[in-house]
């Protein structure tokens, strides 16, 4: 795993009209380092916002990182941070179009707009941080489908969103694009319940995930009366679960273990 020593999360301010980092920002500067360091990489970081995450990527050891939004106020705020910081990052107005333009990328960040809205989201202003039109996915369908324009052949997209903008269909749309796609890290609180297998595997999966402090991990079914403490405890582990995955190399495992079965 790559420490940072220096976590863009703290080091970043938001200007006026621009969306200062939250939660979804600090799962992916997490998942960045873990799952997808951006060492030596050349870095696209799509809805940059203050710019939080193309500036983790710069102090994770990115060789080039661009940043692109719509909000000419974003666009001043990253090159504000990026200076404060003491990182190079190229902030520009401009949309998954212009990055394109700019292809081929190691590694792709984004958290764009995936809250559903009533309309369409127009214009320019905070409002387009979150509002991505009736299924919450104006932005995230079309960086679904580029994925294979963006990247370089063992390039590394990662993207969050909620549960509530389909997650099934945004794995549909990377798999139909040609990309390996996972959930990466989720942060939900997990009460894992083994069942009976032969080989006893799912208790020891189980047992593994209670003793890396990852589930709080059951036997058998509970009494019902044991659920409100069974959640109290889940809902405390839940921090822990967001770098708790592994997807580096998923690909070539994969393609390990279809091999192996196959001959
Ligand atoms: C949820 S904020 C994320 C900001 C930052 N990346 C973070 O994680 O804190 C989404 C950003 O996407 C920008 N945005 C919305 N639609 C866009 C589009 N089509 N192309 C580029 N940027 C867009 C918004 O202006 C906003 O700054």
């Amino acid at each position: 795993m790559t420490t940072v020593r220096h976590d863009a999360m703290d080091l970043v301010r938001a200007h006026p009209g621009v969306y200062a980092p939250q939660d979804d920002s600090r799962f992916l500067c997490d998942a960045m380092a873990v799952a997808a360091a951006p060492l030596d990489a050349r870095v696209l970081d799509l809805c940059t916002g203050t710019g939080v995450l193309g500036i983790q990527a710069a102090l994770l050891g990115a060789r080039e990182v661009l940043a692109y939004d719509i909000n000419p106020r974003a666009v001043a705020c990253v090159a504000d941070n990026a200076r404060r910081v003491g990182v190079e990052v190229d902030a520009r107005l401009g949309t998954l179009t212009d990055a394109v333009a700019e292809r081929p990328f190691d590694l792709v960040v984004s958290n764009p707009p995936y809250v559903p809205s009533p309309t369409r989201p127009e214009g320019v202003g905070i409002h387009r941080a979150w509002d991505a039109g009736d299924d919450g996915r104006v932005v995230l369908d079309p960086l679904c489908d580029a994925v294979g324009d963006l990247l370089t052949p063992d390039g590394t997209m990662l993207i969050v969103h909620s549960e509530f903008s389909g997650v099934p269909e945004t794995l549909r749309r990377l798999t139909a694009a040609g990309a390996v796609a996972d959930v990466a890290a989720a942060n939900a609180p997990a009460v894992v319940v083994a069942e009976d297998r032969p080989f006893d595997e799912q208790r020891a999966t189980a047992r593994a995930l209670d003793r890396a402090g990852l589930a709080v991990a059951l036997d058998a079914w509970p009494d019902p009366a044991a659920w409100p403490d069974l959640l109290r405890r889940a809902r405390a582990l839940s921090a822990d679960l967001r770098t708790a995955t592994e997807i580096d190399g998923a690909a070539a495992r994969a393609a390990a273990a279809i091999e192996s079965v196959a001959g």
